[in-house]
């Protein structure tokens, strides 16, 4: 009976460890074999993010893949906020373009110029996700490093491009760094060979894909790249009005929505924060929607980092001197390199010089530096003296005039996860 028993146990422990043989060998072979598609079908090293779904994507979050299958095209421009002329301009891109993809019409090439941080990439991406075509993002700066490699990585792009059922926006980032003149401009041999694989492969309007191109700098690209471009939108720096919709969307999702949702540790002193906002865009003159989404994310941090975790207007205020503080460092900084100046007397100039940047320096309004500097100057003499957060707190909490029946403009429900930094 001894024998039997462990000859049976000897069978058993085969049988068990066949078994772990078998499913980690099984397991091993779906992983070689997925990386062996994703080599033939996989994303092109040069496309830094997509929409398609790849294979090991598939494979690795099928939950996520199913639930971004299923979605339904989202309004083009929530959370975006332009001016109304140039709202209009892009809608009808946007509209146009989702046409295009449902008739099988050629796609136009459109070049989006502007000042750092006004929202390029971000509409960029919503026009994709509205028009239900899948959207590949493509660093210019990715391809100079390539060397040689850049011709085959380029016409790979493409070749993958073609594959897409949906119909590819093609969105180049940054495009100056790769577009430049091949005449005038020194450029690598590597680099103009890429260049002209990159135009061989744009010369004709296409119902594959659709190129976006977006620069801070567009007067540095080649002639045939201007060639191919059908449609030039401008995103210049928000005005007043922007600035305020850009502040309360901010300030809704970074401040308002977390402070309301219950579960999160920051609370809200009260004060009035429709009057706080308008104050605040005031403020704020010649802040990109970049600076303004980084302002909500330094009250927010704020909050957190405050030993009761109540934001008051008095560290509101504190932040919007800081980020004030560092826009007119900024500022100084492109003076510096570039020559602009902004005081009102060289205001012509400066938009000049903002033009050939690849940007207008706002003419309406008179220019940001002075005008915010000097209440600023006088509520703080040393540049560099900061205000402690939390100050005059207790004063600015006896105000309670709630938030009631605002006009809200924005209120964008699907931003980044709370805590985190715009995307
Ligand atoms: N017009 C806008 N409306 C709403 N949010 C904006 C706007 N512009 C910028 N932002 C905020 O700033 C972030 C950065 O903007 P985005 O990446 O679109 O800038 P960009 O124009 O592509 O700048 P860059 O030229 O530096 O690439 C966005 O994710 C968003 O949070
Ligand atoms: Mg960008």
């Amino acid at each position: 009976p001894d024998a039997a028993s462990a000859s049976c146990c000897w069978i058993g422990v085969a049988g068990l460890t066949l078994l772990a043989v078998g499913v980690y060998s099984a397991r091993n072979a779906t992983g070689v074999a997925a990386r062996y598609i994703e080599a033939r079908l996989g994303k092109p090293s040069l496309v830094r993010e997509t929409s398609r779904i790849t294979v090991t994507e598939a494979i690795k979050h099928p939950i996520k893949m199913t639930r971004r299958l299923m979605s339904k095209p989202q309004d083009a421009l929530e959370g975006v906020v332009l001016s109304p002329s140039l709202e209009e301009r892009v809608r009808d891109i946007a509209i146009a373009t989702r046409n295009t993809r449902q008739n099988r019409g050629l796609y136009r090439n459109i070049l989006m110029y502007g000042p750092p941080g006004t929202g390029k990439t971000l509409f960029a991406k919503k026009l994709a996700v509205h028009s239900g075509m899948d959207y590949a993002i493509m660093t210019g700066g990715d391809v100079a490093p390539m060397g040689r490699d850049g011709v085959t990585a380029m016409h790979k792009v493409f070749d993958w491009a073609g594959t897409s059922r949906r119909g590819l926006l093609l969105f180049v980032d940054e495009a100056d760094a790769f577009l430049r003149k091949r005449a005038t401009e020194k450029i690598s041999e590597d680099l103009r060979a890429t260049l002209n694989a990159f135009l061989y492969r744009t010369g004709e309007q296409s119902n594959k894909f659709m190129l976006v191109l977006a620069s801070n700098q567009p007067e540095q690209f080649d002639w045939a790249i201007n060639d191919r471009i059908d449609e030039i939108v401008n995103f210049a720096l928000p005005g007043p009005e922007e600035r305020e919709r850009l502040v309360r969307l901010y300030f809704d999702r970074y401040v308002l929505e977390p402070a309301t949702g219950g579960r999160q540790r920051l609370k809200l002193a009260q004060f009035d924060y429709g009057k706080k906002c308008s104050e605040i865009a005031k403020r704020t003159e010649g802040m990109s929607g970049r600076e303004i989404s980084k302002l909500g994310v330094a009250w927010q941090a704020a909050a957190y980092s405050s030993e009761d975790g109540v934001l008051t207007e008095a560290m509101i205020d504190a932040r919007v001197d800081d980020a004030v503080r560092q826009h007119m460092q900024k500022m100084d900084w492109l003076q510096d390199t570039e020559g602009i100046t902004m005081s009102p007397s060289h205001q012509g100039a400066a938009a000049g010089k903002g033009a050939k940047m690849g940007f207008i320096v706002p003419q309406d309004a008179p220019p940001p530096a002075l005008e915010v500097l000097s209440p600023l100057q006088e509520r703080c003499p040393a540049p560099d003296s900061t205000i402690a957060p939390g100050e005059g707190g207790s004063a600015a909490e006896k105000e309670t005039v709630p938030f009631a029946g605002e006009d809200q403009q924005t209120g964008e429900k699907d931003g980044p996860p709370r805590g985190g930094t715009p995307v």
